[in-house]
């Protein structure tokens, strides 16, 4: 039995498509967790075709592995059933896909009421992806969301709708002056996509808990990243669930003591999109050369994201609120031709040094980082296979960072592709 979590280490965007894929062919199950379409990951394939996948869990491109959206997701209809025509126009087998009957449900009032709260926070805006997200996930706290296994019972769904859309519309129109929605048109719409999908629409839990009992391996699969956590990342600026490894348990319906093993996945560098503080974060030409280097633009919105050197502060904090167990380095290949590689070893937060993540949202705006210098590389590593492969600085690189982290550095990424990875240590 194996239950393994896949969770960002930083703000997101570590390239947890490629650890998703790397495990791929050991796995029976991928579940998402939590987000929507806020995410993207993109998968390479061997043969160099490539998928930016959003709301479906990343097992989608590994034939005969049973992919779930968990009940800690809320899923855009629309977006859902886009992504499955994308995915079956180029022949990928969508069947063995399943949503969670208690999976929340974005509405478009969600996305209307996301773009308007935006444009009204002005320059105190959070940067949200504009997907609805938040919208949906206060509405699921507030008890009055829609949920998958609604649209089963029409009835039942047009009274949540037209109560939902009673209090929606006086803000879109009072607050905000919008137009209201038609709630007959919302309920229409949405039942009619959901023909599309209502036959994957399952009580997952049982299904998941009973595959561990029968010893089958599962890769709980997180989006965002630790730092966006709504409890434990930068608050504010976050996003509006539990990315990190506890929300795995919540988000899929499992026990926490069947998690076996948490996988971080980490930067060799650090980005972030979106507002909020970043104190490593690069104005001047390195902060160009890594965003050009590294392709740092977002999946999902195409929005460049700011880039800086690592932050082994966070790297620390991410292992310890997760739990993690290894850790899957990203993008070693984007550090190479560099004279000397800056690593943020602590803050410095109004004169003095602090080695932990700031108590207070004034410290972490005001922590500037304090940097130790590790010998550059020049050399193309983006065909090492082994650790050894690696010229020694960058090796030397790895192990500080592994230090200072304090978890096994286990996989390390060379490059996009598939077999652009050095396994140090087996993570199944
Ligand atoms: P929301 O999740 O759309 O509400 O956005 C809240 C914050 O999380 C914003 O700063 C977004 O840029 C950020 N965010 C959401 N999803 C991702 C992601 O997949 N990668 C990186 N940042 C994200």
């Amino acid at each position: 039995m194996a239950a393994i979590v896949l969770i960002g280490a930083q703000w997101g965007d570590e390239g947890k498509g490629k650890a998703t894929d790397l495990l791929g062919e050991k796995l029976q199950w991928v579940v998402r967790y939590q987000g929507g379409n806020n995410a993207g990951h993109t998968v390479v394939l061997p043969n160099g075709e490539t998928f930016a996948l959003h709301l479906i869990p990343s097992g989608i491109l590994t034939p005969g592995v049973n992919n779930v959206i968990g009940n800690g997701v809320v899923v855009d209809p629309g977006v859902l059933l886009t992504e499955l025509s994308g995915l079956e126009d180029r022949d990928v087998d969508t069947t063995g896909l399943m949503i969670s009957a208690d999976a929340h449900l974005l509405m478009p009032y969600h996305v209307a009421i996301d773009k308007v709260t935006e444009r009204f926070l002005g320059n105190k805006k959070i940067g949200t992806t504009g997907r609805g997200i938040g919208p949906c996930y206060q509405d699921k706290i507030a008890r009055v969301g829609v949920r998958a296994a609604d649209v089963l019972d029409e009835k039942i769904f047009a009274q949540k709708v037209e109560a939902a859309l009673e209090l929606k519309n006086q803000i879109l129109v009072k607050i905000y002056n919008r137009r209201a929605l038609e709630p007959a048109q919302v309920v229409d719409e949405v039942l009619t996509q959901a023909e599309g999908f209502k036959h994957r629409i399952a009580n997952t839990q049982p299904l998941l808990n009973e595959a561990l009992e029968r010893g089958e391996t599962v890769l709980l699969e997180g989006s965002q990243g630790t730092l966006l956590d709504v409890d434990h990342g930068t608050y504010p600026y976050v996003t509006s669930s539990n990315p990190t490894a506890g929300g795995a348990a919540v988000g899929s319906g499992i026990g926490p003591n069947k998690i076996t093993t948490v996988l971080g996945i980490l930067k060799a560098y650090t980005t972030r999109v979106g507002s909020g503080p970043f104190p490593t974060e690069l104005f001047d030409e390195w902060g160009e050369y890594l965003a050009k280097t590294g392709g740092e633009v977002g999946v999902t919105t195409g929005r460049a994201r700011r880039c800086g050197w690592f932050d082994a502060v966070i790297a620390r904090y991410a292992t310890r609120i997760n739990g993690i167990t290894d850790y899957f380095l990203t993008k070693l290949d984007v550090l190479s031709s560099l004279d000397r590689v800056p690593i943020c070893v602590a803050y410095e937060v109004d004169g003095e040094r602090v080695d932990e993540m700031p108590m207070t949202q004034t410290g972490f705006h005001h922590a500037k980082p304090v940097y130790e210098y590790m010998p550059g590389w020049w050399e193309d590593i983006s065909q090492c296979k082994t650790f050894d492969d690696l010229p020694k600085t960058a090796q030397d690189y790895v192990l500080r960072l592994e230090e200072l982290s304090g978890a096994h550095i286990s996989c390390i990424g060379v490059g996009p592709g598939r077999d652009q990875t050095i396994v140090r240590r087996a993570i199944i």
